[in-house]
């Protein structure tokens, strides 16, 4: 396995499509070149209606492009082998709202005609990686948008795929499961699996794609690593713990020598919003009933706490033992 195997190529890959009377309607993609190499995470962003459902439909053949190519594992994507190697996680779900969750699974099981008992034991590690375990009786129809997405992903799996092709993994999933599905999809990587995504909420993107291509109006505006895009080249940035009043004067006057250098900023970093909200829900589910409570509640209940003193409280008797 080379690390610079190329999955997928597309070259001068354009889409048109025309309206009723044949006549040109929308560019959708304007001369896409881009490379895909085995293993990577790569993401394809953009707002609504960039071309990134457009770019993944022509990836897999189900559109024709009006001009260029687009080439997976080395063959054209009219060659319709390769889709065993395939795993396609579509924008609108299209499963079978009257089967459950195994019934989808073994369905989709027997189309690529893999033997029963693997099947039956893929269908029950599916069901689990996604998160889906107590619902797995249940039929689609009752199945809420992101559980929805949960069962398309594990549809998307069942072949053991090589590569994954997922628009839009995580809409409609809250935090939890979007948490979920990232952790699923670097699973993959580390499995070898070489995924392709879109979405376009960039906090997620961010954080899970190795690199990513912005489209927007149909044509490709940048490529490259996440790491060297969001890299801001002319701004230094130190990271100190314990540093003194004294320490951040002797900055200041090492920095009076370079003329041209500006402090920007001397500040404490900030997590973002995503992480508390992930780390209070986990914090949570490993100690349920433990309640937060108001600043102002605590210091009553400080002040009211020998009254207290035996009463078992709300947050497991730890009031009282105090
Ligand atoms: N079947 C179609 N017929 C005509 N125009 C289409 C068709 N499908 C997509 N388009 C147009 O092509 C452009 C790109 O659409 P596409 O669905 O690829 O965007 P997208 O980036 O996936 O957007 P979103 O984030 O909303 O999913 C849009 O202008 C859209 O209106
Ligand atoms: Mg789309």
């Amino acid at each position: 396995m080379s690390a610079h195997e190329v999955v997928i190529e597309t070259r001068n890959l354009t889409k048109v499509y025309r309206d009723f009377w044949g006549r040109p309607k929308v560019q959708a993609l304007k001369a896409l070149d881009l490379k895909v190499y085995r293993g990577e995470i790569f993401g394809l962003l953009g707002p609504n209606g960039s071309g990134k459902t457009t770019t993944i439909k022509l990836l897999l053949g189900l559109l024709f492009p009006t001009e260029g190519e687009s080439l997976i594992f080395g063959e054209p994507t009219t060659n319709v082998a390769k889709n065993e190697r395939i795993g396609y996680l579509p924008e609108e779900s299209y499963l079978y709202k009257f089967l459950n969750a195994e019934e989808t699974l073994e369905f989709y099981g027997k189309l690529f005609k893999i033997a029963p008992q693997e099947r039956r034991r893929r269908v029950d590690q599916l069901i689990e990686r996604v998160g889906l375990k107590a619902a797995r009786k249940r039929q689609l129809r009752e199945y809420s948008k992101g559980m929805q997405r949960r069962i398309g992903l594990a549809q998307a799996l069942i072949n053991d795929p090589e590569l994954i092709l997922l628009d839009e993994p995580t809409s409609g999933l809250d935090p939890i499961g979007t948490a979920e599905i990232k952790d699923t999809i670097r699973n993959l990587r580390a499995e070898g699996k070489t995924i392709v995504l879109s979405g376009h909420l960039l906090a997620d993107m961010q954080d899970i794609c190795d690199r990513i291509a912005i489209l927007h109006r149909g044509e490709l505006r940048e490529i490259g690593k996440v790491s060297e895009l969001l890299t801001v080249q002319d701004i230094t940035q130190f990271k100190i713990r314990n540093l003194p009043e004294e320490g951040k004067e002797a900055i200041r006057e090492v920095l009076a020598r370079f003329p041209d250098a500006s402090l920007e900023a001397i500040d404490h970093p900030t997590t973002t919003l995503e992480e508390l909200f992930l780390r209070i829900v986990r914090e949570s589910e490993a100690r349920p009933g433990l309640r937060k409570i108001g600043e102002e509640q605590e210091a009553a209940a400080q002040a009211a706490r020998p009254v207290l003193a035996g009463v078992p409280s709300d947050n497991g008797g730890e009031a009282a033992r105090n």
